[in-house]
């Protein structure tokens, strides 16, 4: 069985402030619960924040972004290094607003994707069609392609700590969401993937989060397939108690 995980992509959204009024309020919603694993990725500047008000409970931290480089003339850029050196535990790599508004290629998602990986950090991998795509029937190759190339040149020992989220762009922020049975089979087609890069063995194991509009009222539907080992959650995770009721689905 792989214990679903629950993870907030709070994306480009709240002050250390809002972020330690934030956990205030969620942490006594989901306090003994264990059933999922729950990670929250705040913007870089509110992650001391986030890890000192989590310490205690379950939740681990994360952020958003990470460059393959350990330090260096990268301006704006933040390596592993630094993120261990602040406790985070998660990182997300190759979100679609990074490709479709920040130049993220294949390449760059897999020189992310090692990094992390090799830093011993936990990565969430994104992957996912835009409508285009979807509609010319492209998808399957879609995450094929991106999955082979993210996944280039790791090897399955390093992947262990490899979470990879579905999220179709044309769900992204704007309260489509993939029916259950949809994502359960691009799930599958990511599966197959793993399985061929990585072994059969791995790709039982991998877990694959769906994002894309998941709310309080579709978690339900969305974790009872079996495909589906968590969510990845954009807009709903900004409010404690919508994020705990995706948690306690
Ligand atoms: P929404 O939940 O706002 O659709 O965002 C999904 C997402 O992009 C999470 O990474």
């Amino acid at each position: 069985m792989r214990k679903k995980l629950i993870a907030a992509n709070w994306k480009m959204n709240k002050t250390p402030d809002e972020t330690r009024a934030f956990f205030r309020e969620f942490l006594p919603l989901v306090a003994g619960h264990t059933r999922d694993e729950i990670v929250v990725c705040p913007p870089y500047t509110s992650a001391a924040a986030a890890l000192e008000a989590a310490i205690g409970s379950s939740v681990a931290i994360g952020v958003q972004n990470v460059h393959w480089k350990a330090d260096g003339a990268f301006t704006g850029e933040i390596s592993a290094p630094m993120l261990l050196s602040l406790g985070v535990t998660h990182v997300i790599v190759g979100h679609s607003e990074r490709r479709q508004y920040f130049g993220e290629t294949d390449d760059t998602v897999n020189l992310r994707l090692k990094t992390a990986l090799e830093a011993g950090l936990t990565a969430i991998c994104c992957v996912g069609e835009v409508l285009e795509e979807r509609e010319a029937g492209l998808t399957d190759d879609v995450l094929r392609r991106q999955c082979v190339r993210a996944f280039h040149a790791i090897s399955a020992k390093k992947a262990a700590k490899m979470t990879v989220a579905y999220e179709p762009v044309w769900a992204i922020g704007t309260g489509k969401t993939a029916t259950p049975e949809l994502a359960a089979a691009a799930h599958a087609v990511i599966r197959r993937e793993a399985a061929e890069v990585f072994g059969e063995e791995f790709a039982a194991g991998l877990r694959i989060l769906y994002g894309g509009s998941v709310k309080p009222d579709n978690a339900s539907t969305l974790m009872a397939q079996e495909e589906i080992d968590g969510a990845l959650v954009g807009g709903a995770s900004l409010d404690a108690k919508s994020l705990a009721g995706i948690v306690k689905y």
